[in-house]
């Protein structure tokens, strides 16, 4: 799987995501080999700067985050490709600039007319740049070539907002050449969570109400919201990461197997699941949102949220939010998943928790087996990627005494090979063409159907319950569990 010819042209090229994540992610690329000769980066900002200054800031960018080491040749050989546009987003030359850049580089490099454009700004900017795009005909693919838009999230605040946003970018775009970028899905250990399932015959008979009590999936962060306030307030922890990552996760854990391992078949099943998920009620017995207080964290002290710069004191964003969702399908009727996530929580950990129904029946003396948990499996996301399954054992001794004790797989100790990170992989299906890992718009509007009822009572009902940062969230989350019975992992 190499690219062929293709260029990309990234709108909102000084600003984080590029600098952190994109700029590496097409370094290490192509250091892979997996970038054409030819390729060509393209940045389009609001600043004054020639081609060579753009180079230089993707060169700091590489040396700083890139996984793989530094070659002069490669680097060379990208950079021979680079070109930037100053302008703003409504500026006409700007673009006409960049429609000659894209002929120049498709003679000097052989890009070939294939060019994806990656837009990572905000989303109030989608409208004029996807319009720009094609009154400067650059949306259209000559014959024989391919325009592709490749979008950040959020996908909207509410169903409403990403109805609209989708019906501008398809005003432009036909579906096949939007790419909507959900990092996750990126991840290695999410794409194996479907290698897991469905390359095995061990597991998934047992994946279902008959044996699963209930599912919990964690997405931890230690971090604060750092200097994203103007992004975050307002938004919060449900819709930064429930309405996409959580609940993709949650549809990959739960689909039925695909017909095959194209985009479309992939998307029906996760669609399916999304559709069959029922919200709560009782919204006050079964979410919590909560707001991170002043803590330690690493050893550090740390502030609370209302004290972040840029946010008000009387801000009613969450950072921390749980909620239990259910699937009435015939699979899993009946059982709870649980999700949450939060920042400034213990510890950075993503994983996603299969806790299994206790033994019908024990013939063991109650007394020695009652420090016995449930069986789990534990598909440990990040940071330490592997699988843990979680069984009760015998101690050994004279007396029959069971304790838990668990089993690892760990990505470090079976394999060599290094993960990509999420963004490369994912910029590499955009240049194949490869819809896989994209959510679809259907998928994203149903998202939304999920978490609008959660997000209108909340901001009707209530104000956030507190936590100290470096905690594992408000007592209110512990005791949504406990009222079902049961208890939060503890990562
Ligand atoms: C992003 C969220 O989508 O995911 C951030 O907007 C969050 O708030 C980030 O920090 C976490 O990503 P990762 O890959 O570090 O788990």
């Amino acid at each position: 799987r190499i690219a062929g010819p293709s260029g990309l042209v990234i709108f909102g090229v000084t600003g984080d995501l590029s600098r952190k994540k994109l700029m590496p992610a097409v370094y290490d690329l192509a250091n892979r080999g997996l970038l054409p000769p030819g390729f060509s980066l393209l940045g389009f900002a609001r600043r004054e700067w020639e081609d060579q200054d753009f180079a230089q800031v993707v060169h700091d960018s590489v040396r700083e985050h890139a996984r793989t080491p530094f070659r002069e040749e490669v680097w060379q050989q990208l950079a021979d490709g680079m070109r930037f546009i100053p302008g703003d987003f409504d500026d006409d030359t700007a673009f006409k600039q960049l429609r000659d850049a894209v002929d120049e580089l498709d003679e000097k490099r052989g890009t070939s007319g294939n060019y994806a454009f990656y837009l990572s700004v905000p989303p109030k900017f989608f409208p004029k740049v996807v319009q720009q795009l094609k009154k400067h005909g650059l949306a259209d693919a000559p014959e024989g070539s391919w325009r592709r838009a490749v979008i950040e999230k959020p996908f909207g605040h509410d169903i409403a907002s990403a109805k609209e946003l989708n019906a501008i970018v398809h005003d432009v775009f036909a579906p096949e050449q939007v790419f909507r970028i959900d990092h996750y899905l990126g991840k290695e250990t999410v794409q194996n969570i479907l290698a897991l399932r469905f390359a095995n015959q061990m597991y998934e008979p047992i994946w279902n109400r008959s044996y699963v009590d209930h599912v919990q999936i964690t997405m931890a962060e230690d971090i604060g919201i750092g200097g994203r306030a103007g992004y975050y307030d307002g938004i919060g922890a449900a819709r930064d990461v429930i309405q996409n990552h959580l609940l993709q996760l949650m549809a990959l854990t739960a689909m039925e197997e695909p017909a095959s391992f194209d985009a479309g078949s992939l998307v029906m099943e996760k669609l399916k699941v999304l559709k069959s998920v029922r919200v709560p009620a009782d919204l006050d017995a079964h979410t919590v949102r909560a707001q991170y207080g002043e803590g330690w964290q690493g050893g550090e002290k740390v502030k609370g949220y209302l004290q972040e710069d840029g946010i008000a004191p009387t801000s009613k964003t969450d950072t921390y939010a749980a909620v239990k969702l259910e699937i009435d399908n015939r699979r899993w009727a009946g059982v709870p998943f649980y999700l949450r996530t939060g920042k400034r929580l213990g510890r950075r950990v993503t994983e996603i928790a299969v806790v299994f129904q206790r033994a019908p029946h024990s013939p063991f003396d109650g007394a020695a087996t009652e420090e016995l948990g449930q069986n789990a499996i534990v598909i440990r996301v990040q940071p330490d990627e592997g699988m843990t399954v979680r069984f009760g054992s015998k101690v050994p001794g004279t007396s029959m005494e069971i304790r838990d004790v668990s089993m690892d797989f760990a990505y470090g100790e079976s394999f060599t090979e290094s993960s990509p990170e999420a963004y490369e992989r994912l910029i590499l299906d955009v240049l194949l063409g490869d819809a896989n890992l994209f959510p679809r718009t259907e998928e994203v509007e149903e998202s939304w159907r999920i978490l609008d009822p959660i997000e209108e009572h909340w901001d009707t009902h209530g104000t956030p319950a507190r936590y100290p940062s470096g905690t594992w969230g408000p007592a209110e989350a512990d005791d949504m569990l406990a009222r079902d019975g049961r208890s939060w992992r503890r990562p």
